[in-house]
């Protein structure tokens, strides 16, 4: 259709995808067999076939999260990141993707002997490519995980201290992911102090199966930009409060439909956000296990609120502004 067209032909800017949730059942098959590895004694794991349609009945965060985690086992040298990250940047450049800031997990693959450097210089090298061959701007941003003890968070903290590769540009940012509700809301105080001493850019998951506070909670530790965030709603003065410092929500309509966030997209608060003035992008979260890329996420919630073209202007406008890049990245992309 004409908006379907219009929307792939905007350009886009992705805040919020997981590089491991860019694995798909295909991948992760392919993957197990090239390193001889045996894929969990599950019967979700009986077939490619099998797998997605387990994907199809996530019942909440920590049941994809199971999943999420058990997959990437089959992930082991520098290659297999580059081409993880590779078959996402194909997909993000058909999807109109000109610019991604991209999230990965370091601390399961290390837990699974993996080194730092092997996870880092594999998504990099992927990274790289799709700048040198794509022309798509990209950032590496590295998540600390909440369903893991703080100690371990520490530990890689250090590690990506010492490694200098925050002044080397090849990691931009930080950001955490993984279960909501459950650990303290605060547990990575100490790190993102530190980080935010050292102007490091930081982000938070917060507000998708959480209440409002953990927004609130982010914010407070220095969080600049949210991941979901979509139960900002039930604050209307924090609400306020994002809207007037432009804090960016990375929303993921279609993750939170399929892990239950929503019972329908209609119910993601793309409208109240519009209407309040809160800046936010569309993403995709974990492609692999949702069933949709970014332009699917566009595409559904083009179907959900039937926005304007002034109001698709103005989100991929949002988009740009509020992407980690100079200036001269952004007069590029507008
Ligand atoms: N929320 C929290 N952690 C995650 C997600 C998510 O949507 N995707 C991958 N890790
Ligand atoms: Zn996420």
């Amino acid at each position: 259709s004409k908006i379907h067209e219009f929307l792939q032909g905007l350009p886009k800017c992705e805040h919020h995808v997981h590089l491991e949730g860019c694995l798909t059942p295909e991948l992760t098959f392919q993957l197990a067999s090239r390193n001889g590895i045996t894929l969990p004694d599950d019967p979700a794991y009986a077939s490619v076939d099998a797998l997605k349609n387990r994907f199809e009945r996530f019942t909440s965060l920590d049941d994809f999260l199971h999943y999420y985690f058990e997959s990437m086992a089959v992930l082991r040298s520098e290659q297999d990141f580059a081409d993880l990250a590779w078959a996402y940047f194909l997909q993000a450049d058909a999807d109109g993707v000109h610019h991604a800031e991209v999230f990965f997990d370091p601390q399961v693959h290390q837990e699974r002997g993996i080194s730092y450097e092997t996870v880092v210089n594999g998504f990099s090298a992927g990274c790289k490519r799709a700048e040198q061959e794509l022309g798509i701007s990209t950032r590496l941003i590295l998540c600390f995980l909440r369903h893991l003890p703080v100690a371990s968070a520490n530990e890689l903290y250090d590690q990506f201290l010492a490694s200098g590769h925050y002044e080397a540009g090849v990691i931009h940012g930080l950001g955490w992911s993984s279960s909501e509700v459950g650990p303290p809301k605060d547990m990575f105080r100490d790190i993102y102090a530190s980080a935010a001493a050292k102007k490091i850019p930081l982000t938070a998951h917060a507000g998708e199966e959480g209440d409002a506070s953990y927004i609130s909670t982010a914010l407070e530790v220095g969080a600049q930009r949210i991941d979901h965030g979509i139960n900002l709603i039930q604050d209307p003065q924090l609400m306020q409060r994002v809207a007037k410092e432009s804090i960016l929500l990375s929303v993921c309509p279609v993750s939170n439909l399929k892990l239950q966030c929503v019972k329908s997209i209609a119910e993601v608060p793309i409208r109240k956000f519009l209407e309040a003035g809160v800046k936010f992008s569309i993403n995709s979260d974990d492609p692999a296990y949702f069933g949709a890329y970014i332009l699917g996420n566009y595409c559904a919630v083009q179907e959900a609120f039937n926005l304007s073209v002034l109001e698709w202007r103005i989100i991929a406008e949002n988009s740009v502004q509020e992407s980690w890049i100079p200036n001269e990245r952004k007069a590029e992309l507008l």
